[in-house]
């Protein structure tokens, strides 16, 4: 499928499907969507309620990295090892377009963070930074059979319209099964049908406020 690179709200970039009007990000913002749902209401907020010092976190949808990239930035004073399921990756000339590194504070520190992440072989776990450590794992997400792995997971698939087979329960029963006990699972998704499916597995499911331009999100924790 066709693959473009624009603008988001907040100036930062994403890539574009025009095949099926989808984003990877918010077309509002790709940076202030990643920062809210994923690194705000997921890894600030296991870190905080669970009293985290090391955190093991799966990506469902490792696409351009962003996420990964905050994380390491933003989740510097814990230990995490992270896993990123993709079985599309992105190419190198994209992420050169996407130009990730230049959202953070310390441009010279992020992009060559950002370059290892891209750089290292796939099913390998490889040291990025002292206290960040990445496995990327080129698969579909229907073959996740991890269980009691992971503290957090950061569910980022395409939305329901263009990929309603990655929204049901299956998926949910198996992202529960590779949580741990009090892990959390967060996504951009608010649907109904999504948290009811959620529930139905066996998640505690939290509606909390959007991103900007978006009014819900949801969170669901392994009780
Ligand atoms: C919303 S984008 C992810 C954005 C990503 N988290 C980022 O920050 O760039 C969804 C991702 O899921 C991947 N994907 C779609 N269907 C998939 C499937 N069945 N199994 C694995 N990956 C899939 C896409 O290639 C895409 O990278």
């Amino acid at each position: 499928m066709e693959r473009k690179i624009i603008k988001t709200g907040d100036g930062s970039a994403t890539i574009h499907i025009p095949e099926w009007n989808e984003q990877y990000h918010s077309k509002h913002g790709a940076l202030q969507e990643a920062m809210h749902v994923f690194i705000k209401m997921g890894l600030d907020f296991t870190i905080a309620e669970f009293n985290k010092s090391e955190l093991s976190i799966l990506e469902i949808g490792f696409g351009t990295g962003l996420n990964a990239l905050l994380t390491a930035f933003y989740g510097s004073t814990v230990k995490i090892d992270y896993t990123g399921v993709e079985a599309y990756p992105v190419k190198p000339e994209e992420l050169e377009v996407l130009d990730y590194a230049s959202v953070l504070p310390d441009f010279d520190t992020a992009e060559a963070v950002f370059n290892k992440m891209h750089q290292i072989d796939w099913e390998k776990s490889a040291a990025i930074t002292s206290n960040f450590s990445l496995k990327k794992q080129e698969k579909t997400f229907q073959e996740i059979e991890d269980q009691d792995t992971f503290d957090l997971i950061y569910f980022d698939a395409f939305g329901a319209r263009v990929q309603p087979e990655l929204w049901t329960e299956d998926i949910f029963l198996k992202m529960y099964n590779s949580l741990k006990i009090n892990g959390v699972l967060v996504t951009y998704a608010a649907k109904g049908s999504v948290r009811r499916a959620m529930q139905t597995v066996g998640f505690t499911v939290e509606r909390l406020p959007g991103p900007p331009g978006k009014r819900e999100m949801l969170r669901a924790v392994k009780k």
